[in-house]
């Protein structure tokens, strides 16, 4: 599907974000490992949460649908697959599932699309392996599919060389059910949520600063609600920022610490920027963000705010772009490792649109503050949010931006456009 997006002079009202990717994947996988049934409510709609339930469901969990966002879980002990697991573009499922199927007493094999399979896997391999887990890849590449046979697993105490929520959840994970103590440290912290949602459920886990350690525990049963999803909310509260005389209210936003980089950046950047209305969901901190258009000044991005704002960083090359210097974004070379090398990704197409951007090994730099052209056809290759943030910067383009298969944005966030159209119009 090609989408073709306007400059907008509307950018007025309140939208409603939807659930949160990370937390909905959760939700499922420990969810099934619960001792009893439980409710998950405000699940996400996107595709990749579809295909963690949808796994689940294979693996011998029962669903009772209440409507398309709220369910019954009723978990079993989990039961070897009658034909592989299909992730579809989902690097969440893959590496987080490993870590339970790890221990299970079946064999299985997962896969997944295109985008995914050119994904490196060896970041969870290798401290599986180290578990004593028989995990390999189908073409000896260290990328899937990947086929899993069930064994003991045994603690380790593993120094992560990357800030991963991936890597760390996989290895807690696969801790639930290994002998002693598993224990993950991280360069800087990556977001928090499996923490959050083990402790929820009453898992035996403990936390100091980098480092997370888990014994082998039974979860019981708890209600999720689901927050909403920041990294969703970051295209909305971006266009806040630069469509002129924009004023929204982004509600229900997500606001785990860990997850918060996108705020931080627009307040350092100058923006006008205002969360209210903050309360907790199962655990994870939530509240509503209004912010308006307002003068922007460059900033330079690097270390531990990175994980915070990992997925933010192709909608903050458009940020940046209408503030006033150079911003840097450093320290991000595992951009390459995303839907698509979203250091390339962003640099060739947003160049397009008459950013004035430059790739460097493990960021970019971009020098603002820069009237975009538009006028082009942007290409979003498999990556759901290349094409939504190429959307954000077509409401300031001069001239007609064209955005080619744009439908990969169900990946996430199917309701984007109509969220749109809802502040564009009111
Ligand atoms: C995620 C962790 C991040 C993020 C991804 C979701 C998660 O990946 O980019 O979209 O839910 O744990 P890494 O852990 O590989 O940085």
């Amino acid at each position: 599907m090609q989408v073709k997006v306007e400059k907008t002079t509307q950018l007025n009202g309140a939208v409603t974000i939807p659930a949160d990717k990370s937390i909905s994947h959760r939700a499922v996988m420990l969810g099934a490992l619960c001792d009893s049934r439980l409710k998950i409510t405000n699940f996400s709609k996107g595709e990749d949460c579809r295909n963690t339930l949808e796994i689940f469901k294979q693996l011998g969990s029962e669903v009772e649908f209440i409507n398309e966002s709220d369910f019954y879980l009723i978990p079993s002990k989990l039961k070897a697959p009658k034909t592989p697991l299909y992730v579809g573009n989902s690097g969440t499922t893959i590496r987080l599932i490993s870590g339970i199927l790890a221990s299970q007493d079946f064999t299985c094999t997962i896969s997944g699309d295109e985008s995914l399979s050119k994904r490196p896997m060896g970041r969870i391999i290798k401290p599986l392996t180290l578990m004593g887990a028989k995990i390999s890849s189908l073409n000896n590449d260290d990328k899937a599919p990947l086929i899993i046979e069930g064994s003991t697993l045994q603690g380790i105490d593993y120094d992560s060389p990357i800030a991963s929520a991936q890597i760390k959840s996989c290895l807690l994970f696969a801790g639930l059910h290994a002998q002693g103590t598993t224990r993950i440290t991280e360069p800087y912290k990556s977001r928090s949520h499996s923490e959050l949602m083990l402790k929820y459920l009453g898992a035996n886990i403990k936390e100091n600063s980098n480092t997370v350690e888990i014994q082998k525990s039974q979860l019981q049963a708890g209600n999720i609600t689901i927050a909403g999803d920041i990294s969703s909310a970051a295209f909305f509260l971006v266009a806040g920022a630069i469509v002129e005389g924009a004023d929204i209210t982004v509600k229900n936003v997500g606001l785990n610490p860990t997850r918060t980089g996108i705020i931080d950046v627009l307040k350092q950047m100058g923006a006008s920027i205002e969360i209210f209305n903050q309360r907790t969901l199962s655990g994870e901190d939530t509240g509503d963000v209004r912010v308006c258009y307002s003068g922007l000044k460059a900033v330079t991005i690097e270390g531990e705010i990175i994980p915070r704002l990992i997925d933010e960083l192709p909608v903050i090359a458009i940020l940046a772009s209408q503030a006033e210097g150079t911003t840097i974004v450093k320290d991000a070379q595992d951009l390459r490792n995303k839907e698509s090398d979203r250091i390339k990704t962003v640099c060739h197409e947003f160049r397009k649109l008459g950013v004035d951007i430059e790739e460097t090994q493990d960021g970019f730099r971009i020098n603002g503050k820069t009237k975009l052209k538009g006028d082009t056809i942007v290409e979003c290759y498999h990556d759901h949010r290349l094409a939504m943030s190429a959307y954000v910067a077509g409401l300031i383009c001069e001239k007609p931006v064209l955005i080619n298969n744009f439908e990969w944005v169900n990946t996430s966030f199917p309701e984007f456009l109509e969220l749109i159209y809802k502040i564009k119009e009111s």
